[in-house]
């Protein structure tokens, strides 16, 4: 199947896209029966979620249980072993890479650690994904689009510095900016926070939500800080055991007596009160 008649653009005998119109699903993204094993170590197996549309959703989990490879399976980086991955009504599990194309340019991703080139100038750190995704814009037109971008998140000043010249904070805007040059309406954060000391961890929250809010994407954040998902997830995903062991949205979390649940937020020693957002 091609992509443009994944995404049901009317060429003939065109698929239509499973269910309602990407315009009506309140589903952005549904994952059914999603395993992925290396060997005998099965680390995914029979993964069943939904990423809602325009929300802030976070997949939660401990160290080790796989959230960085249900995301290389949700980016197809690698091969899932069994198990449908819709975006937009469309299952992104069969096609290669050339059908692909037109998905990935709709997903932007924050990397941990920021992951941004070093040996290039911030404004070729975001020229790169432009080139690949949006080859039409040329010259002045890829200026105007960059320093856009950087101006929404308040960096636009470090355009021509390198990633080394910025701070932590700098960097973190630096890669929200990378992943949503190509106007992307799907945005995945892989543990924004990790490293970070508290200060910035709820500095970078904010941006987060803010983001969230001011681009009117959908944001799906990979995550085991309790204090990021309480201050700013409208939905959370409990990964236990390899699969989605409690889905519900925020305040049912927070509220649920289920024991593995409580087991996880007691021990996170953070005290619930008014939202730090
Ligand atoms: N390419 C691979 N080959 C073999 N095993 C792998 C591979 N990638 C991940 N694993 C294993 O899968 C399990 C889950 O790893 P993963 O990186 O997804 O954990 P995580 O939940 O992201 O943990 P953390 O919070 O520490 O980042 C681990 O046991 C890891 O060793
Ligand atoms: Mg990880």
């Amino acid at each position: 199947m091609s992509a443009r008649q994944c995404a049901g653009e009317g060429l003939p005998g065109a698929v239509e896209p499973v269910g309602r119109s990407a315009a009506e699903d309140p589903v952005h993204v549904r994952v059914r029966g999603l395993s992925k094993s290396y060997g005998d170590h099965v680390v995914l197996k029979d993964v069943n979620f939904d990423v809602y549309r325009n929300a802030m959703n976070v997949i939660l989990g401990s160290s080790g249980c796989g959230k960085t490879v249900l995301l290389r399976q949700l980016l197809r980086l690698e091969r899932s072993d069994a198990g449908r991955i819709e975006v937009d009504g469309c299952d992104i599990v069969p096609l290669d890479d050339l059908a692909l194309l037109p998905i990935r340019k709709r997903m932007g991703v924050v990397f941990q650690d920021s992951a941004l080139l070093d040996s290039m100038s911030v404004f070729e750190n975001l020229a790169l994904p432009l080139r690949e995704h949006s080859p039409e814009l040329r010259g002045d037109a890829v200026r105007r689009r960059i320093v856009d971008t950087l101006e929404r998140l308040d960096v636009d000043h470090a355009v021509d510095k390198l990633p080394a010249e910025l701070s932590g904070g700098m960097r973190k805007r630096v890669a929200i900016a990378r992943a949503l040059v190509t106007a992307p309406t799907l945005l995945i954060y892989d543990e924004p926070t990790r490293g970070l000391d508290p200060l910035l961890a709820r500095s970078v929250d904010k941006l987060i939500a803010t983001t969230n809010e001011r681009f009117h994407v959908t944001s799906l954040m990979i995550s085991h800080d309790l204090k990021s998902v309480y201050d700013i997830a409208d939905y959370v995903s409990l990964i236990r055991d390899g699969r989605i062991g409690f889905s519900a949205p925020r305040d049912a979390f927070f509220a649920s007596s289920d024991p593995y649940v409580r087991a996880f937020v007691d021990a996170s020693g953070v005290r619930f009160g008014a939202r730090g957002r």
